[in-house]
Formats: C-alpha cells, sequence, structure tokens
C-alpha cells in the first residue's frame, strides 16, 4: 500500500481527489496539508476539515502558506471555484479542530517517521514542499517520491499562455521543488486537459454514492459552468485526481523522463520546460534535474476507475 500526504486547496477537483484516494483500500492518507491557491489558506484547512468530517476520516489537517514565496498575495480561483472553494452549496463546515503544525513541518515529521516510504501528492500551488525542503534539507533521502498535478510540459497553459495554476501561483517555490533531488513526477495540462468529464457523469457519480458522489455532483455544478464558457460542449476536467490514479494503476499513464526547469523570468513566470533525451546539447538543460512527465493517459480506464471507485 501507498502512505501518502496530500497537499492540497480545496477546490473542487482537490475534493474529488481526495475522496478517490479516501476511498482507495491501498492508499493510506496520512493527513492533509493545506495551502493558499484557488482560495486564502484559512478556507482551504476549513475546506480539508469538512471533506474529513464528511468522509469520516480522523487524519490531520494542517495549515500552511499563505502566500507565494516571492512577491505579493496572491489573486484566488473564486471565478472557478466559487466564493467557498465547493462551488457556492452553502455546506455546513464541519468544527474539526487543525492539527497545531504547519504544512512544511508535518511533512518533515512524516518522512523522518517513516523514511523512504512516503509519496507526497501535491496538488496545490507548491511553497509547502519548499518550505519543507528548507526545513529539512535531507527530505528528498526521506522520501518515497513527489507527485504533482501541475505545469504544462507540451501544451498551452492555462492562466498564461506558458503556465498552469499552481505553478503560476509559486513559480519560485516550484523552482525549488523541481530542483531538487527526489523522484518528481509531474502530471499537468498535458494528460489532465486530456481527460474530461462530463455532466452524465457527475449524476452517475451522485447516484452510486450520494453522500460523496453528492458533495461532488453539487459542487461540481458550478465548475462545470466555469470550463463551460470557454468551450462549445459541456466537459470539465479531473486535474488533481491525475498522480491518485497513477499510484492506483501506472499502466494508466504513459511517462517521459527528461530535465525540467521552471521559469521565473517575469514574461513566463511558471513555465514548466522539458528536455527530452536527445533534444538539447546545453549544460545548463543537461544540469538540470530529471523528472517524470505524464504525456499520455487512457481517459476511458480513468473514468471508469473514478467510477468504480465510488460505488465499491
Ligand atoms: C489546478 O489549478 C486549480 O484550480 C485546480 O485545483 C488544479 O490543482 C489546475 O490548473
Ligand atoms: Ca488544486
Amino acid at each position: 500500500s501507498h502512505k501518502i500526504i496530500l497537499d492540497t486547496d480545496p477546490g473542487i477537483d482537490d475534493a474529488m481527489a481526495i475522496f478517490f484516494a479516501f476511498q482507495r483500500p491501498e492508499i493510506e492518507v496520512l493527513g492533509l496539508t493545506t495551502v493558499y491557491g484557488n482560495v486564502p489558506v484559512e478556507m482551504a484547512a476549513k475546506n480539508a476539515i469538512t471533506l474529513c468530517d464528511l468522509a469520516g476520516k480522523d487524519i490531520p489537517v494542517c495549515k500552511g502558506v499563505a502566500r507565494p514565496w516571492v512577491g505579493p498575495e496572491s489573486t484566488y480561483a473564486h471565478f472557478v471555484h466559487g466564493d467557498d472553494g465547493f462551488g457556492n452549496i452553502n455546506f455546513p463546515p464541519a468544527k474539526g479542530q487543525l492539527d497545531p503544525r504547519s504544512s512544511a513541518q508535518f511533512i518533515v515529521d512524516m518522512a523522518r517517521k517513516y523514511p523512504g516510504e512516503i509519496t507526497i501528492v501535491a496538488i496545490g500551488p507548491l511553497g509547502n514542499l519548499a518550505l519543507a525542503l528548507r526545513l529539512e534539507p535531507e527530505l528528498p533521502k526521506l522520501i518515497k517520491a513527489v507527485s504533482i498535478m501541475g505545469g504544462a510540459a507540451f501544451v498551452r497553459g492555462n492562466v498564461t499562455p506558458v503556465a498552469e495554476a499552481n505553478i503560476w501561483n509559486d513559480a519560485y517555490a516550484a523552482e525549488i521543488v523541481f530542483d531538487a533531488d527526489w523522484e518528481l513526477n509531474m502530471f499537468g495540462l498535458d494528460v489532465t486537459n486530456s481527460c474530461p468529464f462530463t455532466p452524465d457523469f457527475l449524476t452517475t457519480l451522485k447516484d452510486i454514492n450520494p453522500k460523496l458522489g453528492g458533495f461532488v455532483h453539487d459542487a461540481a455544478q458550478f465548475y462545470v459552468e466555469f470550463y463551460s464558457q470557454n468551450r462549445d460542449d459541456d466537459v470539465c476536467f479531473f486535474h488533481d485526481a491525475m498522480p491518485i490514479a497513477h499510484l492506483i494503476d501506472p499502466s494508466l499513464f504513459e511517462l517521459q523522463t527528461g530535465h525540467a526547469r521552471v521559469s521565473t523570468d517575469p514574461l513566463n513566470i511558471g513555465q514548466t520546460s522539458i528536455a527530452l533525451p536527445n533534444t538539447t546539447a546545453s549544460p545548463d538543460w543537461l544540469d538540470a534535474q530529471q523528472i517524470n512527465v505524464a504525456t499520455k493517459v487512457n481517459n476511458q480506464r480513468l473514468t471508469q476507475l473514478y467510477l468504480d471507485t465510488y460505488s465499491s
């Protein structure tokens, strides 16, 4: 089984990823560490507590960084996820307690407790991971792997022509995380934008699991509405569920290994560029850490896996 820490900014697709992980017997979620991103960090932490409560999971929830590593406080994605982060459904917040530790401290503590066993699944901006690397420089040796939803290697961005939201939101932190010497698996827009779900899928989810599926169905109406404004169909994207799906069934994906860089140059800030083998001879690029980038996903099998998980 996989021990994971889910680093998250819930967020509708974050909720979908969290419930996905919670319902899998082969995944043990040690805790939720929260970060600003879709919503301010206070709201992210409260939302994470609410999701745990709804799913009946008694695990630590920590509050993490409130703003980017460098630069002014971020703007949030309320236009995608609603004022409450859950599509304005006015879901009653749970009253659970926050773990007193910061998200970064929790990551370090767990890594020391279970050396070599933990996969960090990061589905928001990467400030908590960058801070954890500063708190414990040996962290890469203590962690099994890091899997992120973020970036756009060979496709366009979703905030700027080149940058994806999670990386764009904290590009300096992302650079630290990409430069660290650990196994990094990137599930960016390359795969997440090619795996949509439809309103019908949400209805099925509610039918087979009224509690968790019902929550996702209701919260995601706003999310579908946002995505459909820019498209001529009604589809919407799993985004954050991708790294979880990969843990459950790696055969759903194709990954390619290459040297990776995150741009902090103002115009291209947050761009993730990958030099695949034999595509560059520039020493600057060959010095960059190697990461694994997901370049293909099997949509049908992933969608089925997601539904099967809610019906079991
Ligand atoms: C990412 O940005 C957020 O809006 C989503 O939760 C996801 O993590 C997609 O670019
Ligand atoms: Ca997210």
